[in-house]
């Protein structure tokens, strides 16, 4: 099997184990309104996968509306993965290697298909991301994470400086907090869905800033969409990556 369809695979396993652990729990989280389905997921028809959601698409209201999560999940992630099974159809290469290889190597790749995986590979790679970071119920930074949110201010400052960075950039784009080896962190924005990893760096978490991430509810203010992001954030998650991270395990 691929490493990239052990990606698909491994994503697809947690992400369901994840959804049927959250039907299981207290809803106290989101008992006020019925839970909506989890998104649909896209047949397979190549060797990427948009993984399924964890959690309804409601989880995150009044944060992130659930029409807002469909569109975002089925239709935009759903569009890079259409596009990069497209492109595996005459790159096959591109369907057995690790997607953190691909994304540090472009330059490696033809000029006819790099623009394409660049584009589409990393917006599979930041979705992915994305969608695994998030969590009702999210809790609080803890441990180490904390301890490492504490060297760059501590949490507020944090927070403050991450919505910063996403309000800076210029158009559509992406705010991450690379994780180094030794557990040092970073807030670095990107444009598009260029990512760090492109850099051999390492993410540990990240906020999309694209409008499509918040424009039916939050129009022209993303300060505000970025503020209100912060509850949808899973802690937990969150430290199981921090731990990959140090262990060198940590994909995208
Ligand atoms: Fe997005």
């Amino acid at each position: 099997m691929s490493s990239l369809s052990r990606l698909s695979r491994r994503h697809f396993f947690s992400a369901a184990a994840g959804f049927a652990a959250a039907a299981s729990a207290p809803r106290a989280g989101f008992a006020q309104a019925p839970a909506a389905a989890p998104a649909a997921t896209p047949a397979a028809t190549g060797p990427f996968l948009v993984p399924p959601l964890p959690y309804p698409t409601n989880a995150f209201e009044p944060h992130i509306d659930a029409r807002t999560m469909e569109i975002h999940h089925d239709k935009h992630h759903g569009a890079y993965v259409a596009n990069l099974n497209t492109l595996a159809k005459t790159n096959p290469q591109l369907g057995t290697s690790a997607v953190p290889d691909i994304l540090g190597n472009l330059n490696a790749l033809n000029d006819d298909i790099k623009f394409a995986v660049r584009n589409n590979l990393g917006g599979h790679a930041n979705h992915t991301m994305f969608w695994e970071i998030m969590g009702p119920n999210g809790g609080k930074p803890e441990g180490e994470v904390l301890a490492a949110i504490g060297d760059l201010g501590g949490l507020e400052k944090f927070q403050t400086d991450f919505n910063a960075a996403g309000g800076r950039q210029f158009g559509s784009g992406w705010v991450f907090v690379t994780v180094t080896k030794d557990g040092k962190l970073a807030i670095e924005n990107r444009p598009n869905q260029d990512t760090p990893i492109m850099d051999g760096k390492r993410v540990l978490m990240g906020n999309d800033v694209w409008e499509h991430a918040y424009y039916l509810n939050y129009q022209n203010r993303r300060p505000d969409y970025l503020k209100a992001w912060w509850n949808t954030v899973s802690w937990s998650k969150i430290a199981e990556r921090y731990a990959a991270a140090k262990a060198g395990t940590l994909g995208v």
